[in-house]
């Protein structure tokens, strides 16, 4: 098909703007996520790029897209030692979200990897295919998420309700990260600016995965009430740049001209992961305030 073959160039092209190839990703999700084979191919063919916040991306994709085809290049960058630990995370979160007993082994093997993103996420991942496979998915009463995403856990049940201590459990150490996991979605979910000042509290967190996902999830909400606690976690050159370069990208989803001007400062930073992350949350800014459909190049007459 002649658009995806376009968007893959534009997707595998290295001298090409980040920002640029993010929408021709972002666009082949979207034939990816109706099934089209060709699509996830094209998004795998671009995992030899230089940059790691593309690369985790691409796996990011390929996991939403929920499709077997995507699970053998998502394989073999998890397997790979020499691949950047933000896309192994990336890769093995994709698999939980692809779903099935098959990527069990695999994912059990690297429970005690050297990373710990790597690590934590396999331990999440083995969670989510075994909570799916119990069917308990069916028979809980989960309220139905105002996102469209797979997310590495879902929510606690509608029954629990009480901010407070969905808070106390997200950040109860002595729980599995995957309820754990739970109780920050089940946040998510409620929304309101407690439930985020909720979430804000997870920054304090030893894990960087765990504080990079609270962290998305204020990218997924977009509100506006999170952005000085996102900013301060963009200041912190101590910050895990996979936190940083997560809190860049929310910013960029809220959107906002005064946001765009802190945002601005960090296209030189000295992590490339959190240059590149501001270059595309300014983008992402961009497409917010142009009140565009879809953040994607998806041309005009395959939008119909
Ligand atoms: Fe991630
Ligand atoms: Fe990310």
């Amino acid at each position: 098909m002649e658009t995806v073959s376009q968007l893959q160039s534009v997707l595998c092209d290295e001298s090409a703007n980040l920002a640029l190839r993010f929408r021709a990703l972002f666009s082949l999700k979207h034939f990816g996520v109706n099934g089209d084979l060709t699509a996830i191919d094209a998004i795998a063919a671009a995992f030899p790029s230089e940059s790691a916040l593309l690369k985790h991306e691409l796996a990011y994709c390929l996991g939403q897209t929920k499709n077997p085809h995507a699970i053998k290049p998502l394989r073999d960058r998890l397997e790979d030692p020499n691949e950047a630990a933000i896309c192994r995370h990336e890769s093995a979160e994709a698999l939980a979200a692809i779903g099935g007993a098959d990527s069990l082994p695999l994912l059990r093997k690297y429970l005690d990897d050297k990373e710990e993103s790597v690590r934590q996420t396999c331990e999440l991942a083995i969670a989510k295919i075994e909570y799916d496979l119990s069917g308990k998915g069916v028979t809980e009463d989960l309220q139905k998420s105002a996102f469209a995403s797979i997310d590495p856990a879902p929510p606690l049940p509608s029954s629990v309700k009480s901010i407070a201590d969905l808070q106390t459990a997200m950040n109860d150490q002595s729980l599995t990260l995957f309820d754990r996991y739970r109780a920050m979605f089940r946040l998510r979910d409620i929304g309101t600016p407690d439930a985020i000042d909720a979430l804000a509290s997870g920054f304090a967190d030893p894990s960087a995965l765990f504080r990079h996902e609270i962290a998305f999830i204020f990218g997924q909400m977009s509100d506006p009430h999170s952005k000085d606690v996102l900013m301060k976690v963009l200041a912190d050159t101590k910050e895990d740049g996979m936190v940083r370069h997560e809190a860049a990208e929310a910013l960029g989803s809220i959107g906002l001209p005064e946001i765009d001007e802190e945002l601005k400062k960090y296209v030189n930073d000295p992590e490339k992961l959190v240059r590149d992350s501001a270059i595309v949350a300014l983008d992402m800014s961009e497409f917010e305030k142009s009140g565009d459909f879809e953040y994607a190049l998806v041309p005009e007459k395959a939008k119909a």
